[in-house]
């Protein structure tokens, strides 16, 4: 037995032993299986057009699979990295986040959508150490629940709703946690402060309301705080000058008031310090001066005074200082002269005063050098381009004073130059005329002299040139040497000579001002080449000659000023009929003649005509009739019987037809489009209905929702409206093309040129809004109006509304132009997308006009238009018409109501900018700031 023990023994061994390693592989292979089961799952759930996932398939061990990445020993998943394969679909819950020994999970950058399942983080394997979903298209909340040993969390750029989760205080491992560009609401838990390993934390571009949690102070590791764009409130926690570690702190864009506490001295890693655009007071602590590595420090946009602190100087690594739009009072730190990497210097819109620095761009590395809107005097130091780097030089509404300095007129890497509303003096050197790169130069009402056409200009790059209000005289330089050229503005200076006709090959030119000069001879014809000119005024010289008939030829001009010359012959007949043309001013001139009384001249008035010998023209025009031509042929008696004729049949076959229907009521409403007869059927109605119900009910507009009746009660009243199919305008705007947004624009027009001119009394809209507009299946807008009598009862709603005219909020007035203003914000609104309730732009209407007239002036179309309707190279007449049409909504966004268009001239002016079709070629806006 024990022999036959000793020799068993071995066999049960050996038989162990194989025991052994079959439940081993048993339970690798099933191990396995799984997570085969799991990934081939995965890919049957998803859409994967580009077929990356296409060698996922039995042929191959796994660990083969695209993506997928196996640890060294065993063959388990510890790695699935789809980022970017433009994969899409729902993820399931019971998905890859199971995979038994997943650690790295990197899905971004596709197009998952649908909520992310609820149970990612319950029930998520527990290896998981880094999760990446951003960049897709994830909606619903953040799942509740916690992976205690996640590293990196990155949710960003989704479209996540809801508040963030306060479990996000139990993953206590992350040390990366990113949740910007998403839709959270509601507060920053206070839980957050729990995760003490946290080094980067990105909250940005959410609507997060509240304070930045006290208790911060627990979080040591943190290097990295980016909160801005949202709307948090109340101060800057003074613990935030504990975090140590710190290196970039980012609160912008939020609502945070108080001081800066000087706690953030203590950072003294900090490198970056963004903390503009917020309604931050007080002077900036001394103790920031003591942040030696900062690299960037912009602390723009706020309500921050007092002076800038000297100490400046120990911020030896500093290349961005912004300290602009603030009120910052004194003198501009001659310490500033001693920063050698100083690149970016902005302080403009503060109260600073004295001079600038002698040696300011001496020993600094200046690119970018904006001191606009300031109170400095002096003269402009002459080091500024030592650089040799210098770009971008912005000084205007100052009082320096003295000569532009010779060394910026060497100074080749310039381009953009705005010394405009100064008292500049002396001469534009033949060398600054000659910069090769400006495209911008801007030296209006200053003080400068000499003659610029004797010498040739050669700057190649130019788009805008204004020497407006200044004292250069001599004869106008033929040429620029610039065919990009597209806003002139030679006006109010001491210029003579004639009107060089090469001014007829400026292409590219839109406004073209020569006003207030001492000009002589005939108006070239040549300029009516200018076939993109929209603006041209020659008001106020000495011009003769006839006006050129081709003007009418110009498709896009719409403002003709030619005013206080001595021009002679007749006002040609084809200027009434161009469609562009809006505002025409032909008064003190020796015109003679009958003046058109169509287009332009319709409702001319009398003031843009008189001082002259015209007659005819418009009621409006308050000139003579013209005489009647003599010696009527014999023709004209026959010619005028037979009408006579016609009239008495005509007369005969209405009198038989009133006969008929002698019952009738007849109503006379007179407007601008002369007298209305309304019949009624019914006398009994036409008593009890007002002029004003009948224009209202009478409005069959095609871009009118038409009003069926009213609901009183003491406390509401409702509006009843025909039943539209089709959408509000605020929820679809965002999707659709700029073909479509082209085709709303112009049915709103059309609507309020009809409400304010054709009904009489002309009907108010009141709170011209998104809301109001709806859009039907054949993509006409339809506007919904509010009775006259119930728009106090809605009151509430519209004096909070974003969209209303700053007289209306002042003074509760409302006109035909607050309809315009409102009809102005829906136009910024079609063309960047963005609405004045943006959180960007606070509660204040006002800064999206801000903006927007910022852009117009100073930033490529890319910057500001809607992505969803960038215009390709292809469309360049999108371009145009989307460019003319932020012109316009500028004009309707004037803070000052009579500098509004009336809706008449909104309609026409749309109009022309979307006829300009294909004649019309490229059309860059003048460039960025
Ligand atoms: C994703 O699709 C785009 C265009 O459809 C293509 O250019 C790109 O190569 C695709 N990416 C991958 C990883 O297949
Ligand atoms: C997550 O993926 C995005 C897009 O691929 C990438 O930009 C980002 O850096 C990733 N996040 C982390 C923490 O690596
Ligand atoms: C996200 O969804 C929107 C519509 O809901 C769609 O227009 C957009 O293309 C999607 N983005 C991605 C990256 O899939
Ligand atoms: C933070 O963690 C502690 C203990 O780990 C816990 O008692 C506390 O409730 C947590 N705080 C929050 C706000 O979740
Ligand atoms: C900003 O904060 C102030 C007070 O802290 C508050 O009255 C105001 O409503 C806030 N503004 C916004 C847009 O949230
Ligand atoms: C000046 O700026 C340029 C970049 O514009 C940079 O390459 C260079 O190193 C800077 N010089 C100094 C002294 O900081």
């Amino acid at each position: 037995m024990a022999k036959t023990g000793a020799q068993a023994s071995p066999v049960v061994v050996f038989s162990m032993f194989m025991l052994f390693i079959v439940l081993f592989f048993s339970f690798v292979v099933s191990d396995n299986g799984k997570e085969v089961e799991i990934l081939l799952s995965f890919k049957s759930s998803i859409y994967d057009p580009s077929g990356f996932l296409s060698n996922w398939d039995s042929s191959a061990t796994f660990c083969q699979w695209h993506g997928v990445t196996c640890n060294n020993n065993l063959s388990h998943v510890d790695k699935l990295d789809l980022s970017a394969k433009n994969l899409t679909g729902k993820l399931v819950s019971s998905s890859i986040f199971h995979l038994p020994f997943i650690q790295t999970l990197n899905i971004s950058n596709n197009q998952f959508y649908g909520e992310i399942p609820e149970d990612i983080f319950s029930s998520s394997s527990s290896s998981l150490r880094f999760l990446n979903l951003s960049n897709n298209n994830f909606t619903g909340q953040i799942p509740s629940g916690s992976i205690p040993g996640l590293e990196v969390l990155d949710l960003s750029n989704n479209m996540l709703s809801g508040k963030i989760p306060p479990e996000i205080g139990s993953f206590y491992s992350l040390k990366f946690l990113d949740l910007g560009g998403n839709v959270l609401v509601g507060e920053i838990p206070v839980s957050i402060t729990n995760i003490t390993s946290l080094q980067f934390l990105t909250l940005a571009s959410n609507q997060l309301v509240g304070p930045i949690p006290h208790g911060l102070s627990k979080m040591k590791s943190l290097e990295w705080i980016y909160v801005g764009y949202n709307n948090l409130s109340g101060q800057i926690p003074e613990e935030i000058g504990m975090l140590t570690s710190l290196n970039h702190l980012d609160l912008v864009y939020n609502n945070l008031t108080g001081e800066i506490p000087s706690s953030l001295g203590n950072l003294s890693d900090l490198q970056y310090l963004f903390l503009y655009q917020n309604k931050l007071t007080g002077s900036i602590p001394d103790s920031i001066f003591g942040l030696k590595k900062l690299v960037s420090l912009d602390l723009s946009d706020n309500s921050l005074s007092g002076e800038i602190s000297e100490l400046v100087i120990h911020l030896q690594n500093l290349e961005i200082l912004h300290l602009f739009g603030n009120i910052f009072t004194g003198k501009i730190p001659k310490a500033l002269t001693s920063l050698p990497r100083l690149q970016v210097l902005q302080l403009w819109s503060n109260r600073l005063s004295g001079e600038i620095p002698e040696s300011l761009g001496r020993n600094n590395n200046l690119t970018i050098l904006d001191l606009s809107t300031n109170n400095l005097t002096g003269r402009i130091p002459d080091g500024l381009c030592s650089s040799g780097r210098l770009f971008k030089l912005i000084l205007f509404s100052n009082s320096l004073e003295g000569a532009i300095p010779k060394n910026l007129s060497t100074c080749t890497s310039l381009q953009r130059v705005r010394l405009q509303n100064n008292r500049l003096s002396g001469e534009l050197s033949s060398e600054f005329r000659k910069l090769p790169l400006v495209y911008f130069l801007d030296v209006s009402n200053n003080d400068l002299s000499g003659n610029i056409g004797d010498q040739e200009w050669d700057m190649p790059a130019l788009e805008m040139l204004s020497l407006t209000g200044n004292r250069f005289s001599g004869r106008l330089p033929n040429s620029f040497g610039s065919q990009k050229i597209e806003d002139l503005d030679l006006s109010g200076n001491g210029f003579s000579g004639t009107i060089p006709r090469s001014f007829g090959s400026l292409t590219e030119l839109m406004q073209f001002s020569l006003s207030g000069n001492k000009l002589v001879g005939e108006i070239p014809e040549e300029l009516s080449s200018c076939k993109k000119l929209v603006s041209l005024d020659l008001s106020h010289n000495q011009l003769s000659g006839q006006i050129p008939s081709g003007f009418a030829e110009m498709p896009v001009l719409s403002q003709l000023d030619l005013s206080d010359n001595q021009l002679s012959g007749e006002v040609p007949p084809q200027l009434g009929k161009m469609e562009s043309l809006i505002q025409v001013n032909v008064s003190h001139n020796h015109l003679h003649g009958s003046l058109p009384s169509t287009g332009a001249f319709l409702a001319i008035n009398s003031s843009a005509v008189s001082g002259n010998d015209l007659c005819g023209g418009a009621e409006t025009s308050d000139l003579p009739p013209c005489k009647k031509v003599k010696n009527l042929n014999w023709w004209f008696y026959v010619a005028c019987s037979l009408v006579a004729l016609v009239v008495l049949a005509f007369a005969a076959f209405g009198f038989i037809f009133i006969r008929k229907r002698n019952n009738l009521e007849l109503k006379r409403v007179e407007n601008e489009d002369g007298i209305w007869e309304l019949q009624f059927f019914d006398s009994n109605v036409s008593k009890s209905v007002t002029v004003n119900d009948i224009t209202l009910s009478a409005k069959q507009h095609p871009n009118l929702v038409n009003l069926i009746g009213t609901c009183r009660s003491d406390k509401n009243a409702y509006l009843v409206y025909e039943y539209i199919k089709g959408k509000l305008l605020s929820e679809i705007l965002h999707e659709l093309t700029w073909e479509r947004r082209r085709k709303i624009a112009m049915g709103i027009a059309k609507a309020l040129k009809f409400l304010h001119s054709y009904c009489s009394p002309s009907i108010i809209v009141g709170d011209m809004s998104p809301e109001r507009v709806i859009v039907d299946g054949k993509d006409e807008p339809r506007l919904r109006l509010s009775l006259p009598g119930l728009l106090s009862t809605e009151n509430k709603a519209f004096i909070s509304s974003a969209y209303v005219a700053p007289e209306t909020r002042e003074s509760k007035d409302m006109s035909e132009k607050s309809d315009i203003f409102g009809f102005g914000l829906i136009l910024i609104e079609l063309l960047t997308g963005k609405s004045p309730a943006d959180a960007e732009f606070g509660d204040q209407h006002q800064s999206m006009v801000e903006w927007a007239r910022y852009c117009y002036s100073d930033c490529h179309l890319e910057m500001w238009v809607d992505p969803m309707i960038r215009p390709g190279h292809a469309s360049d007449v999108n371009h145009n018409q989307i460019v003319e049409t932020l012109n316009l909504a500028l004009h309707c966004t004037a803070g000052d109501p009579t500098a509004r268009p009336s809706a008449t001239d909104v309609s026409k002016t749309l109009q022309s900018a979307f006829r300009i079709t294909s004649c019309v070629s490229t059309l860059k806006l003048s460039s960025s700031v």
